[in-house]
C-alpha cells in the first residue's frame, strides 16, 4: 500500500507534496521520491526511508516549483532500493509517474518492451507503464496515450503522470486503488487519500474506477472508463486527518477487514500461471520438497492458525505430513527436526521473536526454511532460505485480519505447488485455482452483509463466553475466529473440533454459553449438523455460518449467517471474513479500543 501526492498551483509544490507524504507515512515508508518542474524541466529526487529523509536531500532548501508528483513506497514487487523508488520514467526521461497497485500482466508487457529495445532502470511493474506511454505518445497526444495504455493493462492502479513535453499538466487515473482529487483557490491536489491534503483544502472528490483526470492551467477535466467526459462533485470533507487516513472507516481494523478481498488478490497475483500454481519457483525448494518426509511448521497467534489451515491444505493435496507447533514451545523443548525436514513459518511482521527463535532452532538442526511474511526487510525473511511475501501493504490494526486471509491464500497455492513437485495428482486443482481467483469477489459478497452481522453481534455482545466449532478446513478458522473475539472484544472464546464436544466441553453449554458453528455444505456437513443438534438439545444459543440456500440449518440454529457456495477448501476465506466482522462489531458494541486492544502489541519482539 503506497502513498501518492501531487500538486499544481500557487504554493511551493515540493513542500506541499513532502508534507502530504508525511501524512501518508503509515501506508509505507521504505522509500520516497518526487519529480517537480524547475527551470522549465523536470527534476527527480529519491531517498530510502521516511519522507523526512527525502526532505533532507534538499540541502539548499526546497526548490520553488509550482507542480510536483511524489510517492511513498511500501516495497512489494522489486526490492527496496533507490532504483525501485517512484516516480519512474521512460527511456528518455520525458514521462514520469507514481503508482499504487499491482499490474497483473506486467511480465508479458515488460518482455515485449524489452524486445523493442526499451531500457529499464528498475525491477518494478510500475516502470512498464511509463515506457508504454512513451511509445504511444509518439503517435497520439498524452491523454490519449494514457487512455490507450491503461486499456491494455490488467490489475489495480492509482496513477499520477507528468510529461516534460507538457510540464503544466498532471494526469491522474484510478482503477482498484483509491485516488482522490482536492481543489483550492486556483490549485489542485491529487492524493491516495484525503489526509494528505486536509492541511490545504477540505474540498475533495474520490475518483471512480476507470476515471482519468486531466489538470492543466487551473482547469480539471474528468472522463470515465468509456472516455466520456463526466462531472463529479467535490464534497466538503469533514473528516479530521486520522479519519481521512481510515478513508472514513471507524477503525483501521474495519478498513483492513474490508481490504481482505484485495489482499487475497494481491497475494495470489502472478502466482497462478497457465492454470498452474507458481508461487515458489525455486530449484532448491523443489529438491527439498521432493525428498522431504514431512514439513515442520511453527508460528504464533493468527500466523499459527494460518499454518494449521496450511496443514489441512498440504496434507490433503500434497499428501505430505505437516507438524504444526507453537513457536514458544518449539524452541524451548527439544524439538525433533533435522536436515531431511522442511521448516515452514509464517509471520506478518517478520519480527516476532518466538517465531524467529523457532526458525533459528530449525536452521541450527539443518532444516531447509521457508517463510511467508508481509513486511519486507525484516529479520525472518532475511535469514530464511526462501521468503514468500504477502504483498498486502501495511496492516495497522493490532488484530491480524487481511493478513490471515493472505497467508491462507499463499498456503493453499503452496500446497498445490508441493503436490505438483511430488507429482501427486490433485483432480480438482483447476477448480480450486479458478475458485481461488474468484474468492475476492465472493468475499466482497460476504462483506456486503456486514449490517446483518452487526445486528446479530449486538444480540450476542452481552455474553461472557463463546464456543467456536468447526471441522476440517474450518477448524483452524474456528480457532482464528475465537482469537479475534478474544483480542478485539475481551470476551472469552474457546474453539473446538465440532466432533470433540461430546468428550467434555458439552458440559459448558447452557443458555448463557452461546456457540458459533461453522457449517458450510462440505464433506463434513452432516457430522457438523449432528454436533449442532447436541448443542441445541442442551439449550445453548447457536449461530451457524452456512451455505446460501441451506434451509435445514435454519431450523436448527437460532441465527444463520450465509456464505456463497464454493469449493470446500475455499470456504475458510468466506467464513473467516464473517468471523472477523462479528468480532469487530461485538467489540464495537462493548466499547473496546479496537485498533489497539489492551495488553497487546502489533509485533511481539519479546520472548
Ligand atoms: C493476531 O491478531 C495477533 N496480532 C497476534 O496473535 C499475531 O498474529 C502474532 O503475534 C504473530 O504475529 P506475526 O504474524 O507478526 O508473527
Amino acid at each position: 500500500m503506497c502513498g501518492i501526492v501531487a500538486y499544481v498551483g500557487y504554493r511551493n509544490a515540493v513542500r506541499v507534496c513532502i508534507q502530504g507524504l508525511a501524512e501518508l507515512e503509515y501506508r509505507g515508508y521504505d522509500a520516497s521520491g518526487i519529480v517537480f518542474v524547475a527551470n522549465g524541466t523536470l527534476e527527480v529526487v529519491k531517498e530510502l526511508g521516511r519522507p523526512e529523509n527525502l526532505r533532507k536531500k534538499f540541502v539548499d532548501g526546497l526548490p520553488n516549483s509550482r507542480i510536483a508528483i511524489a510517492h511513498n513506497r511500501w516495497a512489494t514487487h522489486g526490492v527496496n532500493n533507490i532504483e525501485n523508488a517512484h516516480p519512474h520514467s521512460d527511456c528518455e526521461g520525458i514521462i514520469f509517474l507514481a503508482h499504487n497497485g499491482i499490474i497483473e500482466n506486467a511480465c508479458g508487457l515488460r518482455e515485449n518492451l524489452s524486445l523493442r529495445d526499451h531500457r529499464f532502470k528498475s525491477t518494478t511493474d510500475t516502470e512498464i507503464i511509463a515506457h508504454l506511454i512513451e511509445e504511444s505518445n509518439k503517435v497520439v497526444g498524452l491523454e490519449e496515450a494514457v487512455r490507450t495504455v491503461l486499456a491494455g493493462i490488467s490489475g489495480s492502479y492509482a496513477l499520477v503522470i507528468i510529461s516534460k513535453k507538457e510540464p503544466e499538466k498532471i494526469i491522474a487515473a484510478r482503477n482498484g486503488s483509491s485516488l482522490w482529487l482536492g481543489m483550492g483557490n486556483g490549485e489542485f491536489f491529487v492524493a491516495s487519500e484525503p489526509s494528505a491534503m486536509l492541511a490545504f483544502t477540505k474540498s475533495a472528490l474520490p475518483l471512480v474506477d476507470g476515471d482519468i483526470a486531466v489538470i492543466e492551467n487551473g482547469s480539471l477535466v474528468i472522463s470515465d472508463a468509456r472516455g466520456e467526459r463526466v462531472h463529479r462533485e467535490f464534497r466538503n470533507v469533514t473528516w479530521n486527518v486520522e479519519e481521512a487516513k481510515r478513508e472514513g472507516y471507524a477503525h483501521y481494523t474495519l478498513k483492513e477487514i474490508f481490504q481482505g478481498p484485495e489482499a487475497v488478490g494481491n497475494s495470489i497475483f502472478d502466482r497462478i500461471k497457465e492454470g498452474r500454481p507458481a508461487c515458489a519457483d525455486d530449484s532448491k525448494l523443489r529438491e527439498k520438497i521432493r525428498r522431504a518426509r514431512r514439513i515442520v511448521s511453527s508460528a504464533c497467534g493468527t500466523a499459527l492458525y494460518s499454518l494449521e489451515l496450511g496443514k489441512y491444505f498440504i496434507e490433503q493435496y500434497a499428501k505430505l505430513p505437516v507438524e504444526v507447533e507453537i513457536a514458544s514451545e518449539f524452541y524451548t523443548k527439544n524439538s525433533i527436526i533435522d536436515v531431511g525436514d522442511v521448516f515452514l513459518t509464517v509471520s506478518q511482521s517478520g519480527e516476532t521473536l518466538d517465531t524467529l527463535e523457532a526458525l533459528r532452532l530449525a536452521q541450527s538442526k539443518g532444516a531447509f526454511s521457508v517463510s511467508i511474511v508481509n513486511k519486507m526487510g525484516t529479520v525472518i525473511p532475511s535469514i530464511s532460505d526462501i521468503a514468500i511475501f504477502q504483498n498486502i501493504g501495511r496492516e495497522v490494526g493490532v488484530a491480524s485480519t487481511k493478513s490471515f486471509l493472505s497467508q491462507a491464500a499463499i498456503l493453499l497455492l503452496l500446497s498445490l505447488e508441493f503436490a505438483k513437485i511430488r507429482e501427486t495428482l490433485v483432480e480438482d486443482m483447476e477448480e480450486i485455482l479458478q475458485g481461488l481467483k474468484n474468492v475476492p469477489a465472493l468475499m466482497r459478497k460476504v462483506l456486503a452483509q456486514s449490517e446483518n452481522v452487526r445486528a446479530l453481534s449486538t444480540q450476542y455482545s452481552h455474553f461472557h463466553n463463546f464456543l467456536y466449532l468447526g471441522r476440517k478446513f474450518n477448524l483452524p478458522v474456528a480457532f482464528e475466529g475465537a482469537l479475534k473475539l478474544k483480542e478485539l472484544s475481551y470476551v472469552h472464546a474457546e474453539a473446538y473440533g465440532a466432533g470433540e464436544m461430546k468428550h467434555g466441553p458439552l458440559a459448558l453449554i447452557d443458555k448463557d454459553f452461546p456457540t458459533m458453528a461453522i457449517a458450510p455444505r462440505d464433506s463434513v456437513y452432516e457430522k457438523v449438523i449432528s454436533n449442532i443438534e447436541e448443542i441445541k438439545t442442551r439449550g445453548g444459543p447457536l449461530i451457524a455460518i452456512a451455505t446460501e440456500g441451506d434451509e435445514r440449518i435454519g431450523r436448527l440454529a437460532d441465527h444463520v449467517l450465509y456464505i456463497p457456495e464454493t469449493h470446500e477448501a475455499l470456504s475458510p476465506f468466506l467464513t473467516a471474513s464473517i468471523l472477523q466482522l462479528f468480532a469487530y462489531y461485538v467489540a464495537l458494541d462493548r466499547g473496546c479500543d479496537i485498533d489497539t486492544p489492551r495488553n497487546l502489541a502489533k509485533s511481539i519482539t519479546v520472548a
